[in-house]
């Protein structure tokens, strides 16, 4: 399969002498990811994930026993919920629908309980931490709608997934008797697609997940390699150099509807890893460059104006396929003579002509951009390109010496919730909100 980007290098770098100025950089930053992915601090599991293959066969039986669902409901946010998704959205088929609860906005999840038969749903918990706010909170509000209608078989109707040990989640699915699955200790949210945090609602979605794990697989072959043949550390590279450059937003633009919310995920893997006010000594660095959502050819006729004649401070993406998997012929109409250029070609040729020729007019430009080419949109190639991802962040983490796996802004963000949601234990916090007018 065709998984190798096919335009790496463009105007504006001479890429042989770069990636040569750089190997010995890259080289170190590969073999160092490589060798801490055995300690668990670094959080790196999400290497070894996709060779887990019992997980996703447990993944798989607790779906067949499942037969009854109709309806699943994932209750988590961020890195709990995007990446399945993405996925889901790609791929999913079958007879089960997929609800993702990833806000508290209270009119949409009302409008979610009357929509729903709780006799035929299923509700899967997921948090890392099992601890967040909001996923805690849509839990609670699940949990006593199925209790409620259903009584003592409301445990039927849940399965969590969470942390082997931390958070309240483990232990309560504990006394209370539920199917739980782990996120692995090593593995952070934006990186555990691939674990049951994605797996499980995957499954029943139908998404093929062995060639789903397969193509991650490929990936990981990829990182591991030379670096002529080390895709993540060649794009990683890219968006470093052109960081450098004052391309300092990111956009991702894959050609394709069904790959709608990929760049939701995407976002959230870049920015949360690599948006970082220090760095591995402490020093004060900020980090990061931010990455925008655009899907083609959606987005031409929105966003590409600013791409080409805005200020040239940022680095395209794009994704495209390179074989449909149905196509549909363009009719000829008599009395519409003039749109004879489209008659009998295909829509995934005029799709394509539009992803080439966007990003030809953009590299004229001047827009500096690259696309990343699949051969088709299957489990495989798309498995291949969330771990190439993940990996591409990785790579620029090393880069830029900065820890891709935390998310230390975000913290303070969380403490003052608790503290106007009135949490024990915050009261000195919620003091200095009223102080600073914040209630
Ligand atoms: O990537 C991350 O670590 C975060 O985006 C988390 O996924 C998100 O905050 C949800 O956390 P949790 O799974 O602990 O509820």
């Amino acid at each position: 399969a065709n998984v190798l980007s096919e335009r790496i290098g463009p105007k504006g770098i001479d890429w042989p002498s770069a990636l040569a100025a750089h190997a010995q950089r890259l080289e170190a930053a590969r073999d160092a990811l490589w060798q801490r992915k055995s300690d668990p601090a670094e959080f790196l599991g999400w290497i070894d994930v996709p060779e887990d293959t019992e997980t996703l066969r447990r993944v798989l039986r607790f779906r067949e026993a499942q037969a009854w669902v109709e309806d699943l409901v994932v209750l988590g946010i961020g890195g709990s919920a995007l990446g399945a998704q993405a996925v889901a959205a790609a791929l999913g088929k079958g007879p089960v629908r997929l609800h993702f609860v990833d806000n508290v906005e209270p009119e949409p999840i009302l409008e979610l309980l009357r929509k729903l038969e709780p006799h035929k749903t299923l509700v899967n918990v997921i948090s890392k931490s099992g601890s967040t706010a909001e996923t805690m909170a849509a839990f609670l509000a699940f949990r006593r709608w199925l209790e409620d209608r259903l009584g003592p078989d409301w445990k039927r109707h849940v399965v969590v997934t969470t942390d082997p040990a931390k958070g309240v989640l483990r232990p309560y699915a504990q006394a209370e008797g539920l199917p739980a699955f782990e996120v692995p200790r090593a593995v952070g949210g934006r990186f555990s697609v691939t674990c049951p945090v994605g797996t499980l609602p995957l499954a029943f979605a139908e998404v093929d997940l062995e060639n789903l794990l397969a193509g991650a697989r490929k990936a990981n072959e990829q990182a591991r390699a030379a670096l002529e043949h080390n895709l993540p550390a060649q794009t990683a590279l890219l968006h470093h150099l052109f960081s450098q450059k004052g391309q300092n937003i990111v956009v991702f633009m894959p050609y394709s509807t069904r790959l709608r919310y990929l760049p939701d995920w995407f976002v959230q893997l870049h920015d949360e890893s690599l948006g970082k006010m220090r760095d591995r000594a402490g020093q004060e660095v900020r980090t990061g460059t931010t990455a925008v959502r655009a899907i083609g050819t959606t987005d031409q006729h929105a966003q590409v104006q600013l791409f080409r004649e805005g200020p040239h401070d940022k680095l395209i993406n794009f994704v495209r396929l390179l074989n449909p998997s149905e196509d549909l012929e363009i009719p000829a109409v008599r009395g519409l003579e003039a749109l004879d250029y489209l008659f009998g070609k295909s829509f995934f040729k005029l799709l394509d002509a539009e992803a080439k020729a966007t990003a030809h007019a953009l590299a004229k430009a001047g827009q500096p951009n690259y696309t990343l080419t699949l051969e088709q949109l299957d489990a495989y190639h798309l498995g291949w390109l969330l771990q190439h991802l993940m990996w591409q962040t990785a790579f620029l983490g090393e880069l830029w010496n900065i820890n891709a796996f935390d998310q230390p802004g975000v913290e303070l963000g969380k403490e003052y919730t608790y503290a106007l949601m009135g949490r024990r234990g915050w009261e000195s916090l919620a003091q200095e909100l009223r102080a600073e007018g914040v209630e």
